[in-house]
């Protein structure tokens, strides 16, 4: 069972390369900025919460982040299994999650920690675009679009998120640092702990992740 957690600072590549390891190896990619993002913009009432928190760079509720994956990881999609990016981001979210695992039979096996120093995060973040359509990713040096402001994939207008600005990823970066880098002890404890280099070229990612998910 191919059943992945992605951990690393905003800008580390969790999405980028979540998005493909879930489309080599046939499984569902569970994104909780993702799903955030996709209730802000249909104003439902957790979106509506949610964007009180992320707009400041902030955590999202433990009890409402939860649930929510709680619900997703119990869909049928995930039985064969599933990777989880931006999930579990405090030791809350972790224990729960081992729990939910175990309860649904669908524990998690395999952690990867993407490692990059933070003046390229940086550099990364401010220089992000994302698919206002589909939410690829791409950045204006290292990743461009083929045509200027357009996604490669769907053709969609490129937009630059809200809380993509050096002040707000300043809270997001102590957030970071305070609550989800425990995790990385948390993990290599029970031995599911893998570390890659976030920096390389993304074959060469592609690569080291392959070797460990065999
Ligand atoms: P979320 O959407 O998860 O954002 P994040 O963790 O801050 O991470 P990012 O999406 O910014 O970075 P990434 O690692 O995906 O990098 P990417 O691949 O795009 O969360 C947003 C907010 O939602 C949080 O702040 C919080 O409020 C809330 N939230 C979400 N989950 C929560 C939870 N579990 N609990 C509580 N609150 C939660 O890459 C970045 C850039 O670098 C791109 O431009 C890309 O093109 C480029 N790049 C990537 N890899 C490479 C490479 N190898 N070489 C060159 N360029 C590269
Ligand atoms: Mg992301």
């Amino acid at each position: 069972m191919k059943s992945i957690i992605l951990l690393g600072a905003p800008g580390a590549g969790k999405g980028t390369n979540a998005k493909r390891i879930c489309a080599s190896y046939n499984i569902p990619h569970i994104s909780t900025g993702d799903m955030f993002r996709e209730a802000i913009k249909n104003k439902t009432p957790l979106g509506e919460l949610a964007n009180s928190y992320i707009s400041k760079g902030a955590l999202v509720p433990d009890d409402v982040t939860i649930g929510l994956v709680k619900e997703r990881l119990s869909k049928d999609d995930c039985k064969d299994g599933y990777l989880l990016d931006g999930f579990p981001r405090t030791i809350a979210q972790a224990e729960a999650l081992e729990n939910i695992g175990k309860e649904l039979n669908r524990e998690v096996k395999y952690v990867i920690n993407f490692v990059v120093p933070e003046n390229i995060l940086v550099e990364r973040i401010t220089g992000r675009r994302v698919c206002s359509k589909c939410g690829a990713p791409y950045h204006i040096k290292n990743m461009p679009p083929k045509v200027e402001g357009k996604c490669d994939l769907c053709g969609g207008d490129l937009i630059q998120r809200k809380d993509d600005n050096e002040e707000t990823l300043r809270t997001r970066l102590s957030e970071y640092h305070q609550n989800t880098m425990p995790l990385v002890k948390f993990y290599s404890k029970v031995n599911k702990l893998h570390e890659v280099d976030g920096t390389k070229p993304l074959e060469e990612l592609m690569k080291d992740i392959n070797a460990i998910l065999g």
